[in-house]
């Protein structure tokens, strides 16, 4: 799967902005329709989102669109219209506040016959659910299951917050009178177990206070340090911020790869068949060269 360290969202009511995130070195595009879009503005935001889609000048980002959840009157015409007016550039449909696995084959449904009716490669389109509520957490597992179009698990945390009335107003910072811990880490964790078990990628929301550099830093490098394998970035200044944090140190890659060779040379024939050798003062085994698989190809798909 192509890597998404660096989710952008991007208002779909905004062509200025939208013009801009396409020279912006993010691993994903978000054209948003729900929340940053005025229910008066949804009609003419999806002809823009068309519009851009169509448009030349994309690098090499994933091209996502933001639906409406399916609890509002737009939804299935938001999917219409982008992917009749430009399902060949569009790799995921984004889809927020899902409670339950209905929802997620709702959505597969209509893709199925919209791909069919526009000639579009079947699968083409991935799904991302969001999991933004304490339903949709509850329900994670038969979500990420629900059809093969997953591709990730998106914690929307302002959304989830309000969801189950948590005392505090600022995206990942804890709540006042809680300080006994992270109060996010049983949602992230259940995020990022699920998605593991079922070969998903786990995407950390939004940093909200864009001009707090290090705030950002820090939020990111907390569920980077869980194993996260990105973040929504909403303003070029956390872009490269979030390709950093969610790449491997190079000191790290370059250790990875070293453990890879030491233990393909150590296990062959040629080595000794051994299963468990020394790299330096370090015992390497195949638990070892686990980890460094991880991160190196981690590594790899960030062109290091
Ligand atoms: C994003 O959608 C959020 O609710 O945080
Ligand atoms: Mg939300």
């Amino acid at each position: 799967m192509k890597p998404r360290r660096s989710v952008l969202a991007v208002p779909g009511s905004n062509p200025k902005m939208i013009a801009k995130a396409k020279g912006l070195p993010v691993d994903e595009v978000f054209l948003d329709l729900e929340d940053a879009v005025a229910p008066g503005a949804k009609a003419a935001a999806r002809a823009n989102i068309v519009a851009a889609l169509n448009d030349s000048g994309w690098g090499e980002q994933l091209r996502v669109v933001r639906v409406n959840d399916w609890t509002t009157q737009w939804t299935y015409a938001d999917v219409i219209s982008v992917v009749d007016g430009a399902g060949t550039a569009l790799d995921a449909i984004l889809l927020p506040k899902v409670t339950d696995a209905g929802q997620v084959r709702a959505l597969d449904l209509l893709l199925s016959q919209l791909e069919r009716a526009n000639g579009i490669r079947p699968g083409r389109i991935g799904i991302e659910p969001q999991i933004e509520n304490a339903l949709g957490l509850r329900n994670i597992d038969e979500i990420a299951t629900a059809s093969p179009r997953v591709q990730t698990l998106v914690f929307g945390p302002a959304d989830f917050m309000a969801s189950i009335n948590m005392r505090t107003l600022v995206v990942g910072e804890q709540p006042e009178g809680y300080d006994t811990g992270d109060a996010y880490h049983h949602i992230l964790m259940t995020i990022l177990l699920t998605a593991r078990a079922h070969g998903l990628q786990a995407i950390d929301g939004p940093y909200l206070q864009i001009r707090d550099i290090d705030g950002f830093r820090r939020a990111a490098g907390r569920t980077a340090a869980l194993g996260f394998d990105g973040k929504w970035v909403l303003h070029p200044s956390q872009v490269d911020a979030a390709n950093e944090i969610f790449s491997p140190r190079q000191a790290d890659y370059d250790h990875a790869e070293m453990i890879l060779d030491a233990y393909a040379y150590h296990t062959s024939a040629e080595g000794g068949a051994r299963g468990a050798a020394m790299l330096g003062d370090e015992m390497i085994d195949e638990a070892s060269a686990k980890m460094a698989v991880v991160i190196a190809e981690k590594g790899r798909a960030a062109g290091m």
